[in-house]
């Protein structure tokens, strides 16, 4: 057992006085590249992390729902009826439990609704999670992962892994009010070792794509930056109704279905700010395809450029990136890395860069220096290595 599931176990003892009847757990996820991309029915590359989150699970003789967190000090509670009063979130408003409660919550509110099971089984839930939050690094759709895949279990749902995953965004979407894509989810119940998944969000094909790291000497670094800025809800709202603006002034239903050779013609037809907001999501999606075949003509030594031209597209024309991740960016390059982006929804988190197995400490130690230059706060570096997806723990 690793600590993240002795303390939802012994968070669960303390809750309940008992052993849990299983304990599962979900990854959270960083992406190799595609961003912004999900919500505009394209194309996205994620991987899951090792750091995963934990829930520990027992049946209990009632119809309420009792989760608690080792991030709360107080549990929540609520009986399985009353779920469809507390659920959906109005949009722009703030859940009717405390936000942390509205994920796992909202999970089982989902999972209700997506499954044909007569479900009445009351549950205690204990969560503690080893990912780091705010990080864009997905701790929430690794909680929806392993509350979805316990709650599956324990209620007989028998939802499939893409099935799961709709219900994650579900909670997301409607339970906690951030408007996001399915990338995070997709990627948490998907994941595989050593590969990314490469998926269509407008089909949810998923093809796992190996990626062959150790093979080729390279490790993965994330440079968390330890800031989270305020306006990324606000910012990534904007930026959604930038790309819907743009997809119906073109006449598609997505940006998916505007290709890089429709970009002269879409330039003349919209505004300046429109445009460039358009011009990352069709590149981009490009830049995922690329991304694809030079994994599977040269593998990952051939996709530091593309990571780089990804990393400037969200920059300068989607404008999601902050001064820590273009610093963590540029010294990483600058100290030899492959390639390097800002990595999940912008406006603070962390960058990956792509490095020699042989550089990670050279490049780790450049990042420091360059952040402590700068006057900002010391960044949280560490290697990741692809992992996989959910599974039963005990
Ligand atoms: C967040 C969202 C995802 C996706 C990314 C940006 O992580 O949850 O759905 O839109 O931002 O690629």
């Amino acid at each position: 057992m690793t600590a993240v599931t002795d303390a939802a176990v012994d968070l669960f003892r303390a809750l309940t006085g008992r052993t849990p009847d299983g304990v599962w757990s979900a990854p959270g996820r960083a992406n190799l590249i595609g961003e912004h991309t999900d919500y505009n029915d394209g194309f996205v590359l994620p991987f899951a992390i090792p750091q995963r989150t934990v829930a520990a699970v027992g049946r209990r003789a009632d119809r309420r729902l009792r989760v608690a967190s080792t991030f709360a000090a107080e549990p929540v509670e609520v009986g399985l009826d009353e779920l469809d009063d507390l659920f959906p979130t109005a949009e722009g408003a703030t859940p009717a439990v405390p936000e942390w409660a509205a994920y796992p919550l909202g999970v089982a509110w989902a999972l209700r609704r997506a499954s044909t099971a007569a479900v009445s089984v009351g549950l205690d839930i204990a969560i503690a999670s080893e990912v780091p939050v705010g990080a864009g690094l997905s701790s929430s759709a690794a909680i929806e992962g392993a509350t979805a895949t316990a709650l599956n279990e324990l209620w007989g749902a028998g939802l499939d892994s893409v099935a799961l995953a709709r219900v994650g965004r579900t909670a997301e979407n409607e339970a906690v009010g951030a408007p996001t894509g399915i990338m995070d989810q997709m990627a948490s119940m998907l994941g595989e070792a050593d590969a990314a998944l490469f998926l269509d969000c407008r089909s949810l094909d998923a093809e796992v794509v190996p990626l062959g790291m150790a093979d080729a000497g390279l490790s993965i670094l994330v440079m968390d930056t330890g800031v989270t800025h305020a306006h990324a809800t606000g910012g990534y709202r904007e930026r959604r109704a930038s790309c819907e603006r743009g997809a119906a002034t073109l006449g598609v239903s997505a940006l998916r279905d505007v290709s890089v050779a429709d970009l002269p013609r879409a330039q003349g037809l919209m505004d300046e700010l429109t445009f460039r907001r358009v011009r990352h999501v069709v590149t981009e999606n490009q830049r995922v395809q690329d991304t694809v075949a030079a994994l599977r003509t040269d593998g990952a030594r051939g996709i530091g450029a593309l990571l780089v031209a990804s990393h400037a597209s969200m920059r300068d024309d989607f404008e999601i990136s902050t001064p820590e991740l273009d610093a963590a960016v540029d010294a990483a390059l600058a100290a030899g890395a492959l390639g390097a982006r800002m990595t999940g929804g912008g406006f603070g988190g962390a960058a990956i860069a792509l490095v020699e197995e042989a550089m990670v400490d050279a490049v780790s130690a450049a990042v420091r220096a360059r952040f402590a230059d700068s006057g900002f706060a010391a960044p949280h570096v560490f290697p990741v290595v692809p992992s996989a997806g959910p599974h039963r723990d005990a």
